[in-house]
């Protein structure tokens, strides 16, 4: 069996990816060994095959006696430790959640059921880095992969509402703590003052964002009963790098001979963690609805199709309805009044499942 060092388990997506291996059984195919700085030495917790100890994951002679390496520890640690791994002479499968390098020219970034031959093309030739896409660029391409797959998308436009979980940890119970200030001083305010009307609460709930206590020490802004229109940092036509990371990866991806424009305006709104997306997609030409659904519906297991009716969508087209489960539903499908070439359609998926930790553990099967 093949050996695995795995870094960064304790933290949000490497837990989704643990939970996620121990229920589809991954455990029983890899001899697994836990790395963590602060946890070296101490008892692993109990997996099958897992080396009973964690291991150090500063130390080179460690990592290097594992055949795959996966890491969900951010882009520090493969900033510093992969160049060392590989300058040791350390040649095996580095598997990545983190950005650093995705768009290097040696790296794949892995979305297996958009891209299987270019991963198993890959493993056979020799290619040592497998990176998992942005959670956005992956949840779309699930979607909407089948439109691009076909060659009919001449341009798209992705505007995106993007989920407290894809900031971070510490962002997802900075989101709650937000509610809850806002719930706390609703409550004692409504208990002291019946007859308040809708707009004076909306007057008492903005004045309190501007409150010292308010939490925002994640963030640095009011998410909740509001929305921020800007996600990581800018680069420089304009562009946020969330939004700059769309065009660049989904290419990457599905090794587009030609570049296909992608571009819009990413969005973080008080969800948990699902991000959604909102599509305007102009086609080369003409397509009747029924090849796009075919189309859509056949480019994967996963993708839920909602026919475009207001109970269908509001039933499962939500975070609410998607939050913890693999579905990606896409819906609002619809030719758009701006021509018969421009589709509207809208789709969700989680940002730490398919976003994240999904395209790992099935590269990981993948590199056995
Ligand atoms: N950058 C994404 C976000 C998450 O901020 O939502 C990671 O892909």
């Amino acid at each position: 069996m093949k050996k695995v060092g795995i870094i960064g388990w304790r933290g949000m997506v490497g837990s989704v990816l643990m939970e996620r291996m121990e229920n589809e059984k991954d455990f029983d195919k890899v001899q697994s060994y836990l790395f963590s700085t602060s946890l070296k030495g101490n008892k692993a917790p109990i997996y099958n095959n897992c080396h009973e100890l964690v291991l150090d994951s500063n130390s080179i002679d460690e990592l290097t006696e594992m055949d795959i390496i996966i890491t969900c520890q951010g882009g520090d640690f493969t900033n510093e430790m992969h160049p060392a791994l590989r300058t040791s002479g350390w040649t095996g499968i580095w598997i990545d959640a983190a950005s650093s390098l995705r768009m290097n020219e040696k790296s794949i970034i892995v979305l297996d059921p958009l891209n299987k031959n270019k991963i198993t093309e890959g493993l056979n030739s020799g290619v040592k880095d497998y990176i998992g896409g942005n959670c956005t660029v992956s949840l779309m391409l699930m979607g909407l992969g089948g439109l691009f797959k076909e060659g009919i998308v001449e341009w798209m436009t992705s505007m995106t509402y993007q989920a407290a979980s894809g900031a971070g940890a510490k962002n997802m119970i900075e989101l709650l703590d937000q509610m809850n200030y806002f719930g706390t001083e609703f409550d004692t305010y409504r208990l002291n003052n019946p007859g308040t009307t809708a707009l004076e609460y909306e007057k008492l709930m903005t004045e309190k964002m501007s409150d010292p206590k308010f939490p925002r020490d994640n963030f640095g802004y009011p998410l909740g009963l509001s929305l921020l229109p800007w996600i990581d940092t800018k680069v420089e036509n304009g562009q946020s790098r969330e939004e700059w990371k769309a065009q660049v990866e989904a290419n990457k991806i599905l090794g587009s001979e030609e570049i296909i424009p992608i571009d819009g305006t990413c969005v973080r709104v008080a969800s948990l963690r699902c991000h959604s997306q909102a599509f305007t997609i102009k086609l080369k030409k003409s397509v009747d609805i029924a090849t796009i659904e075919s189309l859509i519906t056949e480019s994967n297991e996963w993708v839920d199709f909602v026919p475009n009716d207001k109970d269908s969508t509001l039933d499962r087209l939500t975070p609410a309805s998607v939050s913890g489960t693999l579905k990606i539903p896409v819906g609002r499908v619809r030719k758009m009044t701006l021509g018969d070439n421009y589709l509207n359609a809208f789709s969700i998926g989680d940002q730490l499942l398919w976003g994240a930790a999904e395209p790992l553990r099935r590269t990981l099967l993948m590199a056995l």
